[in-house]
């Protein structure tokens, strides 16, 4: 392991043991992430990558099982660390945006008391000037009020704020975090994370299903199908060799290739079953699949500068036109 790494994860698996049967969420999900880089975890719905947050979080539910042949945050075990260790951790030194503001927040406390219990007695200059900083100034005033007396964008803002400002951690893990806002706010709070990056070395995992909005702020991208990373690469890499049918599928999916009244590509099939199919989980949708693909998982490659899930994934690359 390099020393320099922020975190760790190596072959992290997540299976959940529901009443309704087994789930493979995960797969043998690898990879690093070094002070101040940002990395971008794209993926279908039910891919896992809210799951792979949690995990390094520690906040799965009990049917969660979780394996891992190592996870780290810095010199910190986060697959033993329990107890006051753990809670320091989280906030402290992770970060976590949720997907789901309103999950994380009491509906029937007002959101000052709430606020109180992240970040103490703060001076209320101090907490004006955090407040500012994810363009939410003009709320402070209306504190007192109850989470439903807010809007979805706003919350999201505010749980923002939390996890990645108030408490300056290293790591931070941004589900989705401006999936809710509109494009000037979403603007801002990018720029929030890129200015954090340059100033503090934040480092970030930033999960969204906006391609566009992962080029903007990420210097590499994991893609994730039916649990596993099945490319990691540097972000120009990415977009302009992408190595993996499911990326070159998904660009060719991405909508601003199309002029108006064209027929928006979609990639046929679904990812219904990915996680358990015995072959690569892409097959039934690949238009390169055979036999070998069916019965035989694909293990990582490096091909150029990428990291490939394919049998058949070439150093030539293909562009996604
Ligand atoms: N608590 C749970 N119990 C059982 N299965 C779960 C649980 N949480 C997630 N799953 C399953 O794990 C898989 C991965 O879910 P996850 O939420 O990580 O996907 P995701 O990539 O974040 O999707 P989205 O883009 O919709 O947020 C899905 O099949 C989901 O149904
Ligand atoms: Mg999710």
């Amino acid at each position: 392991m390099s020393t320099q790494s922020l975190l760790t994860v190596r072959d992290l698996n997540v299976v959940f043991d529901t009443a309704r049967g087994r789930v493979p969420a995960v797969r043998d999900v690898s990879f690093d992430l070094a002070p101040g880089e940002i990395l971008g975890l794209v993926g279908e719905s039910g891919s896992g990558k809210s799951t792979v947050l949690s995990a390094i979080m520690r906040l799965l539910p009990g049917v969660a099982v979780t394996t891992a042949s190592a996870m780290r945050f810095r010199d910190s075990d986060l697959l033993t660390l329990g107890g006051d260790r753990l809670r320091g951790i989280r906030g402290t030194g992770i970060g976590l945006i949720p997907q789901r503001p309103m999950t994380s927040l009491s509906p029937v406390t007002p959101l000052r008391k709430q606020l109180r219990w992240f970040l103490g007695d703060l001076p209320q200059s101090e907490l004006e000037d955090l407040l500012d900083q994810v363009g939410l100034r003009a709320v402070a005033e209306r504190l007192d009020g109850y989470p439903f007396e807010f809007s979805g964008g706003q919350l999201q803002r505010l749980l923002i704020m939390l996890a990645a400002l108030a408490r300056r951690p290293a790591l931070l893990l941004a589900d989705e975090p401006t999936t809710t806002l509109d494009a000037t706010v979403q603007a801002q709070v990018l720029r929030l994370i890129l200015d954090l990056r340059e100033r503090l070395g934040l480092g970030v995992v930033f999960v969204s299903h906006d391609l566009g909005v992962i080029a903007q702020v990420c210097d590499r991208v994991g893609v994730m199908y039916g649990g596993r990373l099945v490319e990691a690469a540097p972000i120009g890499e990415l977009f302009d060799r992408p190595r993996h049918p499911y990326t070159q599928a998904l660009l060719r999916a991405l909508p601003s290739r199309y002029s108006r009244g064209q027929r928006i590509k979609v990639i046929p099939g679904t990812a219904e079953g990915a996680n358990r199919a015995p072959g690569c989980g892409f097959a039934p949708r690949c238009p390169r699949a055979d036999d070998h693909c069916r019965r035989q998982e694909p293990e990582t490659r490096l091909v150029g500068t990428s990291l490939v899930r394919c049998h058949y994934a070439q150093n030539t690359g293909e562009a996604a036109a």
